[in-house]
């Protein structure tokens, strides 16, 4: 049996600031000893989205009170750490330097090593950490940024098998919530409006419904969602929770239909899946998981959704993902480059600081 590992895992990509110390048993799920989330939303709520300046000020600023925390709550030393994982993107460029920097300074001084995280593959391998999840399987993962299902065939190992053409799933929740005078942000304020609003008062479009490839497309929703609520603007509380109601359920449909199509090109090309899994801040909906669990057992697998607080960006699951490379020998040196764009499916290698594109 492999023997236990302990990572701090530290999460700066976007608007959250977050560090967790995670245990890998050499076995079954892992183990969470601390799990610190600084959100930001607050700074970014004037401005009605994330203000890449700001977030990348607020991560410097908060960084090391929220590691110290996480040692603080975990009850380890970093003399006692087996690495230190940071997510090295995709994301807001600021924010990884940010993180990926801090990550180096420490593995640097207490002479531990480092683990470069892609920030999708943590959300990949969060259903490992909470559900001891075999592979494969098959990733829906949902957020402001990205709408893939993708297959996850080990760590490192992931094909996706669909994306969206156009807005992510999170980001058309967010217009949406924009559009009809909502708070930022917008997929828990739609949610909370959808549920005491009529989905069929008003008819909106199921974009790609029936397509055979796996792929998403939302901003024609958004479009004609803008259309419907025009014609009845001024916009009553009745008539923005019905709108909500009917773009959520829409979501509902095309996410139904797009995963059913997914998860049968999974099976074409690698038989069955183990679980079909959610990650990512949409995965929090209620509707949708719901939804997704429906599809699952009609398709003759499970549904795995960790809780909401781990679908959301957070460190453990950047722990997690450290551990997971780390017990596999996958480590990085201290020249690995952060970046703002990486694909999941794009190899597992970081590039060194002089291969920055
Ligand atoms: O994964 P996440 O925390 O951050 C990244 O984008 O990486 O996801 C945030 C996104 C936002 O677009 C937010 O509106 C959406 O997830 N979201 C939801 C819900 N909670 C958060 N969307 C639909 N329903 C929700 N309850
Ligand atoms: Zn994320």
């Amino acid at each position: 049996m492999e023997s236990a590992m302990v990572v701090l895992g530290i999460e700066t990509t976007c608007d959250e600031t977050a560090a967790a110390v995670v245990e890998r048993p050499g076995n079954g799920p892992g183990r969470i000893l601390s799990n610190v989330v600084l959100s930001q939303i607050e700074e970014h709520a004037a401005f009605g989205g994330v203000v890449p300046e700001i977030a990348a000020r607020a991560h410097v600023e908060a960084l090391d009170l929220i590691i110290a925390q996480a040692m603080k709550e975990a009850g380890r030393s970093f003399a006692a750490l087996d690495g230190i994982a940071a997510a090295a993107g995709p994301g807001l460029i600021g924010g990884v330097i940010v993180g990926l920097t801090t990550a180096k300074a420490i593995a640097l001084v207490r002479e531990k090593p480092l683990v470069a995280v892609n920030h999708l593959e943590a959300h990949a391998l969060t259903a490992r950490l909470t559900d001891n999840t075999d592979f494969p399987y098959c990733l829906f993962l949902a957020s402001g940024g990205h709408t893939q299902i993708v297959a996850v065939l080990d760590v490192g190992k992931y094909e996706r098998l669909g994306t969206t053409v156009d807005d992510a799933i999170g980001e058309a929740f967010d217009k949406t919530a924009k559009l009809l005078g909502l708070g930022y942000p917008g997929g828990p304020e739609v949610e909370g409006e959808a549920k005491h609003g009529d989905a069929e008062r008003f008819i909106l479009p199921r974009p790609m419904l029936g397509r055979v490839e796996a792929d998403f497309s939302l901003s024609g929703l958004k479009t004609a969602l803008r259309i419907e609520a025009e014609k009845v603007a001024p916009l009553s509380d009745q008539d923005v929770a019905d709108l909500c109601a009917a773009f959520q359920q829409a979501v509902v449909d095309v996410v139904s239909d797009r995963l059913r199509a997914g998860l049968r090109i999974f099976r074409e090309r690698f038989g069955g899946p183990t679980a079909l899994v959610v990650a990512g801040g949409v995965a929090v909906n209620q509707a949708i998981r719901r939804a997704l669990g429906r599809v699952a057992s009609e398709q003759g697998t499970v549904l795995v959704a960790p809780p909401p607080e781990l679908c959301t960006d957070n460190g453990a699951m950047i722990a997690w993902a450290g551990a997971e490379r780390l017990a596999r020998g996958m480590t990085d040196t201290l020249d690995v480059a952060p970046r703002a764009r990486c694909p999941l499916d794009g190899g597992s290698e970081w590039p060194r600081r002089d291969a920055v594109r």
